[in-house]
């Protein structure tokens, strides 16, 4: 195929993922934008693996087969909420892929190229591979962190060696001080490979520093890294596609970044660079913060049908428990019966941005009876009943009330503000963030402990 219908295909299948990403925007054209998606990316293999540069096609066509069967078996196995932890080891392929792309290029530019080139021209390809390796290798062990992190295999608490801010600029300025040597030499193994353990060490880091609660940032980070290290491997490649893919990708993960840390009331580099959550502050035992009270399933469904007005707020257990139907169907039931039932959305509930709209949206819950945390927190004084479905983190007050506590600061749905509050979850357990919920104890709050599925199955049945 030639130069110019490669370039051509390239501007199409460019233009499919900008659609694909204006689809994904909103839940009802989703699906839209997952096929605008699909169809760019496939127009995007074909035509890489037809274009004149391409040898070997047996060999690519081999690779992929294998992948692309390790994907379909992945997705098709993955839980919805492993979800997190698939997309951070995906992410860690990509950094990886960068990394080896730019030490392959390295080898490339002196086995070929090397006396062929203006040196100008040498220096830029020897910045794009640094780079390239650098984000490359950051994004890689970060996103092996995290995937151990969210699968519990690392533990979700903030790493804090001493002096970490300094470790951190010395990671820093090491590699910029590498880059001016590696250039100046014409280009070194040495370098590169110091600068390498340097950022892969960093990013490692970088992501064990920080925990609880602001894992929500670390994803959508290095969702944005992620993007970068691509559009550095375009760059080696010569590739425009991957250019503007990496570019469109980094660029959305770092406005996702912007959300999740308005979400969390964080500036954005103090989590990278400060590593907030379960630093040292207290936490809270449910010992000290007196009783709860009870309440059954059969009780519950007394109380709701009592109410005019019910806010359900999902979070993480109702993931876990699959309890969406049955959820969507008591809410089904409440509205025939005239009773105003709502869903109140925490930007950060669940495990992935978006988490609770994916769950409720799959059981058919209709969109416009799902508000976002800043829509509706102002009307939970007026409403009878809420309905707390396996959410902890995102509905605690000492977020307000405690400044010492690791989630200060961080916006929550003001859930004790309404006359009665109903909580489901197995146990007096804390949430991600490891933090006792006084909620729990306040006066009109209800425990109905059991899984959430099986609670609110009994609760319909009940109503
Ligand atoms: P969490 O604070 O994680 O609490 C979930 C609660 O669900 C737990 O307290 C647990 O209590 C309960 N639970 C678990 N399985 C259950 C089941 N089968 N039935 C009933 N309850 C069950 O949830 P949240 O309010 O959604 O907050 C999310 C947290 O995760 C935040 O701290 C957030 O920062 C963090 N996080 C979010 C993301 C994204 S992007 N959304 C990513 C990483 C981390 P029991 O064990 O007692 O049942």
């Amino acid at each position: 195929m030639s130069n110019g219908l490669v370039t051509a295909a390239y501007i199409v299948a460019a233009i499919l993922f900008i659609l694909s990403l204006a689809g994904l925007s909103k839940q009802e054209t989703a699906r839209k934008g997952n096929k605008f998606g699909i169809f760019g990316m496939a127009i995007a293999l074909i035509v890489t693996i037809l274009s004149v540069n391409v040898q070997s096609i047996v060999f690519i066509l081999v690779a992929m087969l294998i992948g692309g069967l390790i994907g379909v078996r992945l997705a098709l196995k993955v839980e919805m909420t492993e979800m997190p932890e698939l997309v951070a080891s995906l992410h860690s392929f990509v950094g990886l892929a960068a990394l080896l792309v730019g030490y392959n290029s390295f080898i490339k530019i002196f086995t070929n190229v090397h006396s062929q080139v203006s040196s100008t021209l040498l220096n830029i390809e020897l910045i794009e591979i640094f780079l390239g390796v650098f984000i490359g290798a950051i994004t890689f062990t970060g996103s092996v962190v995290a995937y151990g992190k969210l699968h519990g295999i690392i533990k979700s608490k903030a790493l804090s060696l001493p002096h970490k801010h300094k470790l951190n600029a010395f990671a820093l300025i090491a590699a910029i001080v590498l880059m001016f040597l590696f250039v100046n030499a014409g280009g070194s193994m040495i370098y590169l490979a110091i600068m390498t353990v340097i950022a892969l060490l960093f990013g490692w880091h970088l992501v064990a520093s920080i925990g609880g609660a602001d894992m929500p940032v670390v994803i959508s980070m290095l969702n944005s890294y992620s993007g970068w290290a691509a559009a550095a491997a375009g760059f080696m490649l010569s590739n425009d596609l991957l250019i503007v893919t990496g570019a469109l990708v980094g660029s959305s993960g770092a406005i996702l970044s912007y959300i999740m840390c308005k979400a969390m009331n964080r500036s954005f580099i103090s989590v990278i660079a400060g590593g907030f959550g379960n630093d040292g502050a207290s936490a809270g035992d449910s010992e000290e913060m007196g009783e709860y009270r009870e309440m059954s399933p059969e009780e519950v469904a007394q109380l709701l049908k009592q109410s005019n007005s019910v806010i359900i707020t999902p979070g993480y257990g109702m993931a876990v428990a699959q309890a969406q139907y049955p959820v969507a169907e008591i809410t089904n039931k409440l509205r025939d019966k005239g009773i105003k039932v709502r869903f109140a959305i925490h930007p950060v509930a669940g495990r992935l941005p978006g988490h609770m709209n994916v769950l409720l949206a799959e059981a058919k819950v209709p969109y416009d009876i799902v508000l976002e945390m800043d829509e509706i927190n102002e009307d939970f004084p007026e409403t009878d009943t809420v309905l707390v479905i396996g959410a902890n983190d995102t509905v605690n007050p000492s977020a307000q009330d405690n400044p010492t506590s690791p989630i200060a600061g961080m916006p929550v749905l003001e859930v004790w503000k309404a006359q009665n509050v109903v909580v489901f979850k197995r146990s007096m357990r804390t949430g991600y963030a490891g933090v006792q919920n006084p909620l729990f104890f306040k006066d009109n709050t209800y425990m109905c402990f059991g899984d959430a599925k099986t609670t609110v199955q009994s609760i319909l049945k009940s109503i």
